[in-house]
């Protein structure tokens, strides 16, 4: 079997597996008005730690849509464990199973890259309601990689596309969005992380965990490490 990176973090169960985890999740949401009748789609939600943040933050309504069995069993184990009456849907971004204008925000925290972007990001429009929000987080060209070393990362991540932010503008642009806000991602200060409990590793392993795994983890780290100036994170608003 040919594992992928994202096989990998679903046997890991990593939870916040996106730049800035949990943290930047929280400082994000507090930009927002979020009241108990506020409905919120975390899409691609993996085992479900920014899902049940805001249940038990918010109190809202709140929907974890994931394509993977394995993140959405760990999700689902998670949801109970905590007692948190939040909805998890198995489905796919690029073909949302709920009616149209359902949601007042949805959240795509290192998703929306490893979709069909166009098609999701129409989804995303048709289940959001006429003033509903997109938080995303999303993987950016910043400089231009050789054509090798971008074949090389994309194969590896399973993505289609590297997109820079220009060209995410125009995709958000052309799936409906009006109004596009774009801020970079830069990674928190190391003393700001030392003791945060937002910063520590959340795992629900699986049972059986193959060493073909650990070898994309390592992989990712260090792909993460000499493309650092190449492949960037941004956070878009969409409304
Ligand atoms: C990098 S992980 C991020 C997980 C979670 N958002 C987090 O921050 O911890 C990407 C997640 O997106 C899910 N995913 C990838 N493609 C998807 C698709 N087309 N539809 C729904 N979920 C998808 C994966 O299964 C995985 O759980």
């Amino acid at each position: 079997m040919n594992y992928t990176y994202l096989d990998c973090l679903a046997s890991f169960g990593v939870g916040g597996a996106h730049p800035g985890g949990l943290k930047l999740t929280k400082r994000i949401l507090s930009r927002e008005y979020i009241n108990q009748e506020t409905s919120i789609l975390d899409v691609g939600c993996g085992t479900g730690q920014t899902s049940a943040y805001i249940a038990e933050k918010y109190r809202c309504s709140v929907t974890s849509l994931d394509s993977n069995n394995t993140m959405l069993m760990k999700a689902k184990q998670r949801f109970l464990s905590l007692k948190l009456p939040i909805n998890s849907v198995y489905g796919s971004a690029e073909n949302l199973p709920f009616p149209d204008g359902l949601f007042d925000f949805i959240l795509s925290e290192s998703v929306t890259s490893f979709t069909d972007v166009p098609l999701a990001l129409r989804e995303f429009t048709r289940v959001l309601k006429p003033k509903g929000v997109l938080l995303a987080i999303e993987m950016v060209l910043e400089d231009l990689p050789s054509k090798e070393e971008v074949k090389r990362t994309l194969d590896f991540y399973g993505v289609s596309q590297f997109f820079t932010e220009s060209q995410w503008h125009n995709l958000f642009k052309m799936a409906g969005f009006k109004q596009i806000g774009v801020e970079k991602f830069k990674q928190f200060d190391e003393d700001e992380n030392e003791n945060d409990l937002d910063s520590a590793s959340d795992f629900l392993l699986s049972e059986t965990i193959d060493d073909r795994l650990l070898d994309i983890f390592e992989k990712h780290e260090y792909l993460t490490k000499i493309y650092r100036d190449k492949l960037g994170y941004c956070i878009f608003r969409c409304s």
